[in-house]
């Protein structure tokens, strides 16, 4: 983004507003550009902005780039080695225990759990009256919290989801910022605002955390091991097994990444659908179609085609993980620029989604573009919500799962309109939320 910038003071303007908000400063520019390259104290930061890119410094490359500091000390205190952050042999031994976990072939009991979890909060939504006010992001972070928990560590959290709630936004608003620092790979001991606040954050969610393994240990492993069981049974070549704080690492990698992601993708979708009418519609018609007013069932997800483009077009629009930033190991030639071991190379999916040059009217909801008879056409490297490469998102099919079967449940039973007055803000932090959350009017249809 740098060069655009008359001068230093210019550049480190447009860095604390990237702290704030890091979508706020990518500028106008930037959604024509495919490469750009720039020098800022000293460091050489470069922004990748195509899809060929992508594919270099992600698929054909990857093994030449590591995340960068900026991703990882943000999360470091609430991820420590987990699977998020960790690199090299530690990251490749542990994606390989935990892969399992999340294969195509455990999904239909998945989909009993999500089923389950989202009837039981409709249910308490029906008990609220015909029309009742909330902030829909509240809900949705209960239920896939609940979701992940019982789906990977076969634990109910109930009331200890809250605790996770509060604990999470904290964190967020604290020491979840990007700071300038970590954006530039300046090291992590350097003092930070909201370090304070962040480490009782992290207290708070460790206290949930060790209840849960705790629970798990004491449990005899299922006839089908989750997530934690493979964890907690696992035995390396000399028979020793997972130390307990990796354990932690990774329940907290898992839980963390895999319920607020999913949590604000139905957010938004429902904030989308209630921008389109149209698109509302032909939503409710579908479910008419294929559901005829019984609950979705796993079966019935691959039918769901109109409401899983929703999600899909939801997730261009407003990628819940909006930016990714690696640094190279070595020298490396990325679109017909030399890259110097050490550089810095930035990846916005916000601004890759809604690139003039890889999407048609970038800034239209058009879930049609998702619809089987039209996939073809979107490039597979300018459309990156899970990221791609081998450190995709280990839950991808399970998220997309999830959001379509609760997306379909909700918009079966419920009307979500925004709430009058409230300003809709997407804020790019560690995730891509809305600012002043997501208020909304929900009323039971007939
Ligand atoms: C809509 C929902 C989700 C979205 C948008 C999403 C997005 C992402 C993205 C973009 C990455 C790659 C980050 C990078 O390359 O820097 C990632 C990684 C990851 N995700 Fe997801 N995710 C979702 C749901 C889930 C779920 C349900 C799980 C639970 C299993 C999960 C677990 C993970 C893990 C463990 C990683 C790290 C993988 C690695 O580095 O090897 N995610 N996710």
């Amino acid at each position: 983004m740098l060069s655009f910038f008359r001068d230093t003071r210019a550049t480190l303007r447009a860095l604390s507003k990237a702290r704030d908000n890091m979508i706020a400063a990518w500028p106008k520019s930037f959604y024509r550009r495919e490469f750009i390259e720039e020098n800022i104290l000293g460091r050489r930061l470069y922004i990748i902005n195509s899809p060929a890119g992508v594919q270099r410094v992600f698929v054909t490359n990857a093994a030449n780039y590591r995340k960068s500091p900026s991703n990882t000390a943000t999360l470091k205190p609430l991820l420590g080695n987990g699977l998020f952050v960790s690199e090299g042999e530690l990251w490749s031994r542990q994606r390989k225990v935990m892969t399992p976990a999340t294969g195509a072939n455990r999904l239909a009991p998945y989909a009993e759990i999500i089923g389950a979890c989202g009837r039981e909060m409709l249910g308490e939504w029906q008990e609220r009256g015909t029309t009742f006010e909330c902030d829909v992001n509240e809900p949705f972070t209960l239920v896939t919290a609940e979701v992940i928990s019982q789906i990977m560590f076969g634990y109910r959290l109930g009331a200890q989801g809250w605790t996770l709630y509060e604990a999470f936004k904290d964190y967020q608003a604290s020491a979840g910022r990007v700071h300038i620092a970590e954006m530039l790979g300046f090291p992590t001991w350097m003092p930070r605002p909201g370090r304070l606040a962040g480490k009782r954050a992290v207290e708070k969610f460790d206290g949930v955390l060790a209840d849960i393994i705790r629970a798990g240990r004491e449990r005899a492993e299922p006839a089908t091991p989750d997530l934690l069981h493979m964890l907690v049974a696992y035995r390396d070549a000399e028979g020793k097994a997972m130390p307990p704080d990796l354990v932690r690492d990774e329940v907290a990698s898992i839980f963390l990444a895999g319920h607020e992601t999913t949590a604000i993708t139905l957010a938004w979708a429902f904030y989308l659908l209630d921008q389109h009418r149209d698109v509302e519609a032909r939503v409710h018609a579908e479910l008419e179609k294929v559901l005829g007013g019984r609950e979705p069932r796993f079966e019935d997800i691959d039918q769901l085609v109109y409401c899983r483009a929703v999600i899909d077009e939801t997730l261009r629009l407003f990628p819940p993980v909006h930016v990714f930033s690696r640094q190279a190991i070595g020298p490396d030639e990325v679109c017909g620029h030399q890259i110097r071991k050490g550089s810095f190379m930035t990846v916005s999916s916000w601004v890759l989604h809604r690139h003039e040059l890889w999407w048609e009217k970038p800034n239209k909801f058009r879930p049609e573009r998702f619809l089987p008879e039209n996939a073809a056409k979107v490039n597979r490297f300018a459309y990156i919500p899970f990221g791609t490469g081998p450190r995709v998102c280990l839950g991808k099919h399970l998220g997309l799962l999830e959001a379509t079967m609760l997306f379909a449940m909700i918009a079966q039973r419920f009307q979500l309109r925004v709430k009058p007055g409230t300003s809709v803000e997407p804020l790019g932090r560690m995730t891509l939320r809305p600012r002043w959350g997501m208020p909304m009017v929900i009323t039971r249809r007939a």
